[in-house]
């Protein structure tokens, strides 16, 4: 069945994706109605929060956008029937993280909530509706979808004749922290598909403000796959650097001068090239997992041992300072308080999946110090639940005690502190008072700069010892 315009549209999934998302696209058309969908009432009440500055997530421009937009033509709501039911186009922003047991556990993609997603689409909607995927899937999912649909066409044939659907790949690229300058002025914006009207009145939405040359159209396993190895290629050129930090520290080079005389090579670009504590969020490592996953599936096993350096450079490079942290306090952190600055995976997001900051406080924490963590935007209970995963069977360490507190500021972490360690590459960092710090912390005291924030001639003035990430003078 072929359809001719869209104007309502469901979003399932309101988180990191779902919800910047389509404030977006409700932004750029007003003539659409679109309402973002999610089993989780908390998250869709802290949407709908009157307050803007409780909105579930944080990232730059947000607010504005959810202000000018909600209520107007861009509706948060827990009615996941209702919504698809009117909608005539349904957007897939579900999570998909790694499978945690059974088969491929550790690797392939959980697609619980995806398949969940399609069997509510499947029963709920009415008439022709385009389902557009928007999480990150393994190549061949909208296979999966397809037959769940079209099991439903068969079924539902007697009941509404005129159930059908199309379906089509669209992931997405935006970064957390840049989320909506991302999604206001994307690199591309990609559609696979078969149905070249559903893809047509996709890219119509896209062109009321992405220009036509960035609209990417292909078939289906092309979208799918170029999303994975575009987050596989960032990863990849984060663990290249990071990689690379560990051999400066050990030449008496600068990581610094190295990515700016390399990103100056027009064919390798500046971007992307500045080393630190190890990619987390959400996306990277459950990713490049589930590349790994596909290619042992398809028998190309050197290709996925060479991603899955990729992974193991990570651990590695966060392993790295931890146990230089530890050496250079004498080998030993008992009795010792240690300030943490930062702990979300990098600035401008509340997001702490995947964070660097969580194993080297595990790290430390297992080490017997004391951790005083200052984040701007993390929440404390955030903070608890990452933390409480540490495995207490290896280890004497006890969950209930507390090991650790947040901080409402900088100087309140570096109080009576031995050191302190920046996790996160918050601008706040950048502007630290190293006075006030050597009058509150104690001697001798050290900064351990996994960011590159710290000018090194300032903090020595006040007689820090600094250790900086790939900084080998
Ligand atoms: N976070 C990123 O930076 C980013 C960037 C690009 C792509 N992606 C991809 O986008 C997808 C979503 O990521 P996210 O970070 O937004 O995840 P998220 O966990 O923040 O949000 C997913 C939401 O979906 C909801 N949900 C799950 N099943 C549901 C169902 N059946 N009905 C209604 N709601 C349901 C969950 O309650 C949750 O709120 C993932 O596949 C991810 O890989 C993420």
């Amino acid at each position: 069945m072929k359809k001719r315009k869209i104007s309502n549209i469901c979003c399932i999934g309101a988180g990191y994706v779902g919800g910047p998302t389509m404030a977006v696209l409700a932004d750029n058309n007003p003539k659409l109605k679109v309402t973002v969908v999610d089993i989780n009432k908390q998250k869709i009440d802290l949407w709908n929060s009157k307050d803007l500055k409780y909105l579930p997530i944080y990232e730059p421009g947000l607010a504005k956008v959810i202000s000018r937009n909600r209520d107007v033509n861009l509706f948060f709501s827990y009615n996941v029937s209702e919504s698809i039911a009117e909608a005539d186009m349904v957007f897939i922003s579900v999570n998909t993280p790694t499978k945690k047991k059974g088969f491929g556990a550790g690797f392939a993609s959980d697609l619980k909530w995806v398949e969940s997603s399609a069997r509510q689409v499947a029963k709920y909607s009415r008439g022709h509706t385009i389902v557009v995927e928007k999480s990150t899937l393994p190549v061949k999912t909208a296979q999966t979808i397809k037959t769940i649909l079209q099991a439903c066409e068969v079924k539902c044939e007697d009941i509404n004749k005129n159930k059908s659907f199309s379906i089509l790949s669209n992931p997405e690229f935006l970064a957390e922290g840049t989320a909506i300058n991302d999604l206001q002025n994307p690199d591309r914006v990609l559609i696979g598909g078969d149905d070249n009207n559903a893809i047509k009145l996709l890219k119509e939405i896209y062109l009321n403000w992405v220009e036509d040359y960035k609209i990417l159209t292909t078939d289906l396993w092309s979208s799918e796959l170029s999303k994975l190895i575009s987050n596989a290629f960032l990863a990849q050129r984060i663990s290249s650097i990071n990689s690379i930090s560990a051999l400066c520290e050990a030449t008496q080079s600068n990581i610094n001068n190295v990515a700016k005389a390399v990103g100056m090579d027009k064919r390798i670009g500046p971007f992307f090239l500045e080393a630190g504590p190890g990619f987390g969020g959400s996306c990277f490592k459950k990713d490049i997992s589930n590349l790994i996953y596909i290619c042992n599936h398809y028998g190309l096993s050197e290709v996925a041992s060479y991603w899955e350096k990729v992974i193991l450079i990570n651990q590695w490079q966060q392993k790295r300072i931890s146990k230089i942290i530890v050496e250079k306090l004498f080998g030993n952190l008992s009795e010792k308080k240690i300030a943490i600055l930062g702990f979300a995976f990098k600035s401008n997001t509340n997001d702490t999946r995947e964070s660097p900051a969580i194993s080297i406080c595990k790290d430390l924490l297992e080490e017997g110090c004391f951790l005083s963590i200052y984040d701007p935007k993390v929440k404390k209970e955030q903070i608890d639940r990452e933390l409480k995963l540490i495995n207490t069977l290896e280890s004497d360490f006890d969950n209930e005690k507390h090991y650790w507190e947040k901080s409402k500021n900088i100087n309140e972490a570096c109080d009576n502190s031995d050191a302190i360690v920046i996790l996160t590459n918050w601008e706040e960092f950048l502007n630290l008072d190293f006075k006030k710090m050597q009058s509150i912390m104690k001697s001798p005291s050290w900064i351990f700069d996994t960011r590159n924030m710290v000018e090194l001639s300032q903090a020595e003035r006040y007689g820090f010892n600094i250790w900086k990430l790939g900084d080998g003078f």
